[in-house]
């Protein structure tokens, strides 16, 4: 794989982007931390980058009380530290005037009527024709306030198709299990139809993910060797260096598998493992990966023992930082039994991948922050430079990677110049920073943009949510009969627990180190 030796000219969105209409986007949640490290920063972004459209506005709502101006230094305060461009005084003297602020409880009739009654001043006042998307940066157990609240002041219309428009967006979790994610989707579609909701997993929004698609079904080499033919193995990374820091009233309740398994996790899976879509319409994409998700293996019962490993980080140097045990942080319960690691043996049981294993493995205070895919091919034969069996040859690795360094990888066999037939791993290395020339936008900015334009592609559609909450609720189903009083647990900044290495030592191999 040869890169281009000069960086490609700079563009921030290479793929085209349909048309997008003027809109008015009322955060839920606005004075909460996402609305101010990521989504406010992800509209000043797309505005620096020229891909707004030339009339906004933002409304941010929240308990606290703000004036627009208080909103404003919150919101300028957010860009200055999380901004992936710097913060630049006149853009912002600009982007400041399409800020508002709106205080209320999502549980108050009131709030409704206060957002429509400023959007329609600010549309008025902007020449706004009406647009609106709704952002759920708010706990989940507001979702259906929220939702009959919008009803009730008639700010949601529910035909898919109507001018001006309204979607909402839908921040993870969706739910804990998969009756409380059903509940979750009947309430949103209740108000909205299917095409106006987008549920978001911002991992779909990044680069190497959505280059996935790319390298398997716009190159020729791979799709004839991407099977159980020639592929060994998967194994699916996403690690955390942090502990669980200040998040541990949330994360009690949700660990390893519902915070990272049921969304990132398997997206990739499906990513890696779908059929082609025989065009790129977001539903056929879609459908592809609901396929997948259809032939999951179920783990159920006493399965779990055998194809899943959950742990807890003991006391130990996590991120540069010594932690205390998972039990022993504030907020969490000394005898917690919540997982900060999980690793899963998973099968796609279809023809494709039949005996293939999908390893997937995710965890807080692990040595770094590091998320990749990696596609292991199967052995030579044990002949010519394989013929020792005391130095077996290492496989053919194809990795990419998420984060950090978003980027593609293969590892070959080459030979070590010099006299003696001695051969050694290569990597052929690919980084997005060296031929782009530019750092990708963030997952937010685009996936923002693509519900400005209505596109649902990178979004999770309702059956693919609840498919995945159905696999992983038989998992925890499988978990709650153990009755685990204590799980195994791994020191801070190492890979995980001893079990992990024996799940998948057991089948011959062994994890990557990353
Ligand atoms: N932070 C992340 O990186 C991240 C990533 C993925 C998903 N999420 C999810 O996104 C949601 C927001 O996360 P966050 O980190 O921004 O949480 P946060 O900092 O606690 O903010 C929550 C926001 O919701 C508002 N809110 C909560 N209950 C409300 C109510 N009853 N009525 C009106 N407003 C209410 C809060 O208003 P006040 O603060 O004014 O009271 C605040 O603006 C959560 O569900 C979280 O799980 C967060």
């Amino acid at each position: 794989m040869s890169s281009p030796t000069t960086p490609l000219a700079c563009k921030p969105v290479p793929e085209s982007v349909p048309p997008v209409e003027p809109c008015t986007l009322a955060i839920f949640g606005g004075s909460g931390d996402l609305a101010r490290r990521r989504l406010i920063p992800a509209v000043y972004n797309l505005l620096l980058d020229g891909l707004l459209p030339a009339k906004y506005a933002v409304i941010g709502l929240g308990r606290k009380p703000m004036t627009d101006d208080e909103f404003r230094n919150l919101v300028k305060e957010g860009i200055g530290k999380h901004s992936r461009q710097a913060l630049a005084e006149d853009t912002w003297a600009t982007f400041k005037n399409h800020l508002f602020y709106i205080q209320g409880e999502n549980e108050d009739a009131q709030t409704y009527a206060t957002l429509r009654a400023k959007a329609e001043e600010v549309e008025r006042a902007m020449q706004l024709p009406g647009n609106r998307i709704f952002y759920l940066s708010i706990p989940p157990s507001s979702f259906a306030s929220v939702c009959e609240g919008l009803a009730q002041a008639g700010l949601a219309t529910s035909a898919p198709t109507a001018s001006p428009y309204s979607r909402i967006i839908v921040e993870k979790p969706v739910g804990r299990d998969l009756g409380s994610a059903q509940q979750i989707n009947e309430v949103t579609g209740k108000v909205f139809d299917e095409s106006q909701i987008f549920r978001i997993d911002h991992y779909l929004g990044k680069e190497t993910v959505q280059n996935l698609m790319v390298v398997r079904f716009a190159n020729s080499i791979f799709e004839p060797i991407w099977n159980h033919k020639y592929i060994d193995h998967v194994q699916i990374t996403v690690s955390e260096s942090e502990g669980v820091g200040t998040r541990a009233s949330y994360y009690e309740e949700a660990g390893a598998l519902r915070d990272m398994i049921q969304n990132h996790l398997l997206q990739l899976l499906c990513l890696v493992a779908m059929e082609p879509p025989y065009s790129l319409d977001p539903n056929v994409v879609r459908n592809a990966k609901m396929e997948v998700l259809r032939c999951l293996r179920p783990i159920v019962g006493k399965d779990v023992e055998q194809y899943t490993v959950r742990a807890q980080y003991a006391e130990g140097i996590a991120h540069n930082q010594p932690v205390p045990g998972y039990r022993r942080e504030k907020g969490v319960n000394p005898n917690s039994t919540t997982e900060t690691f999980v690793a899963v043996k998973a099968f796609v049981e279809n023809w494709r991948w039949s005996g293939v294993p999908f390893y997937l493995r995710t965890g807080k205070a692990l040595p770094k922050r590091a998320s990749e895919v990696a596609v292991q091919f199967k052995d030579i034969p044990q002949i010519l430079f394989n013929a020792n069996p005391s130095t077996p040859q290492p496989a053919n690795v194809l990795t990419l990677r998420i984060q950090p360094d978003e980027g593609l990888s293969l590892r070959i066999i080459s030979r070590v110049p010099g006299t003696r037939a001695q051969t050694h791993p290569v990597e052929m290395d690919f980084q997005y920073s060296d031929v782009f020339g530019c750092p990708s936008p963030e997952a937010y900015e685009r996936l923002l943009l693509d519900v400005m334009a209505g596109d649902a592609s990178r979004f999770m559609r309702r059956d693919a949510v609840e498919a995945s909450w159905d696999w992983v609720t038989k998992i925890l189903d499988g978990w709650a009969q153990q009755k685990l009083r204590w799980l195994p647990e791994y020191q801070a900044g190492t890979w995980g627990p001893v079990e992990a290495e024996r799940m998948i030592e057991h089948d011959g191999r062994t994890w990557r180190i990353l």
